[in-house]
């Protein structure tokens, strides 16, 4: 009970434009670094290098969401064209992650495909993956529209797919033609019941029979979750079924379980950290916090601290 109305609250919070605007202005606050990598490509680089160092394959992500002003997304296709020069030119194992409101998803359709566009033929050019995530429910289909688009195009670009909607096992069948690598998560954001299933346990439910659905239908998956039966099913499932490893990986976030991190990769599996950077932190920050109250405690350690 305390858990959700926690959980809510900072759901609620993720969305303040005015905090939003504080924190750029501010910094890297509150321990928020544990989870950001810092504020500038070359302090994600420095990350980047280090994890690569210990096996773990990384997907970047330049902060940025909800944009709604063109002037801003260019700026954010900037970014994530910075992004991709650098991993090539450090020869970094690193995929991209993006986000299509930061793209202009909410301005306009020519804008976003636009800057999807830029940033594709770029990084194609240098080999590098992006996998658009997914955001809230109310910009689902719109981001699906895009991604079919974009991958009659191109063959480096992903998307995710959210365990918690009811509509994900329909879209895991509809995108099977377009031989899809698909991101596969719990999702992060407060939906409604009409649209998600309101109880965890069904959410992880449903995750394992997408995880199923997408593995069997011979596609690439990202299995992308911190949770251990996910992980152990998952495992069970791709030897049940001889799908080999090149066919799957797992993902985990920038400073969740890093020893874990480890040690799946010294298994043998491909295991991927999103290390997201930049100053637009405050959204991404509040919904890790929202999924784990412990975490609070690393922000009032770093309140105490100042
Ligand atoms: P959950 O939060 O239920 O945790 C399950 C268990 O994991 C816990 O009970 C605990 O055992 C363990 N655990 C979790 N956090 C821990 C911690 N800090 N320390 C120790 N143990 C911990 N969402 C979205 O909507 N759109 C997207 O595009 C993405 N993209 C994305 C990329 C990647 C790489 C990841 C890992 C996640 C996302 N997400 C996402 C977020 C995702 O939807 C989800 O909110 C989080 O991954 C949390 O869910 P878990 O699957 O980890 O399980």
């Amino acid at each position: 009970m305390v858990e959700q109305l926690m959980r809510d609250m900072f759901l609620f919070l993720s969305k303040n434009k005015t905090l939003t605007k504080l924190a750029k202005r501010y910094g890297l606050r509150f321990g928020a670094s544990r989870f950001v990598a810092g504020e500038t490509i070359d302090e994600a680089v420095r990350v980047i290098r280090q994890l690569n160092e210990k096996g773990l394959a990384v997907t970047v992500d330049y902060l940025g969401e909800f944009v709604d002003n063109e002037r801003e997304a260019n700026e954010m296709a900037r970014h994530c064209l910075e992004a991709i020069v650098a991993i090539s030119r450090e020869k970094l194992n690193s995929q991209l992650s993006l986000k299509m409101t930061s793209m202009g998803l909410d301005i306009s359709d020519e804008l976003v495909m636009r800057n999807m566009r830029r940033i594709l033929d770029a990084a194609k050019e240098r080999g590098v993956f992006v996998t658009i995530d997914m955001e809230d429910y109310s910009r689902c289909q719109k981001t699906l529209d895009i991604f079919k688009t974009l991958k009659k195009e191109y063959d480096n670009v992903g998307t995710v797919l959210q365990a918690y909607l009811y509509r994900t096992e329909q879209d895991i069948e509809d995108l099977k033609p377009y031989r899809p690598n698909l991101r596969l998560v719990k999702g992060a954001y407060k939906e409604p019941p009409e649209v998600a299933f309101p109880d965890k346990k069904d959410v992880d439910e449903n995750f394992k029979k997408i995880i199923k659905q997408h593995l069997l239908n011979g596609n690439y998956t990202a299995v992308a979750t911190h949770d251990d039966a996910i992980i152990e099913y998952t495992k069970q499932l791709v030897k049940e079924y001889n799908i080999p490893n090149s066919q799957f990986e797992f993902q985990m976030l920038y400073g969740i379980r890093p020893e874990r991190q480890i040690e799946l990769a010294r298994e043998g599996y491909t295991m991927r950290v999103y290390v997201p950077y930049g100053t637009d932190w405050y959204g991404y920050f509040m919904r890790r916090l929202a999924e784990r109250p412990a975490n609070v405690a690393f922000v009032i350690k770093g309140i105490i601290r100042k």
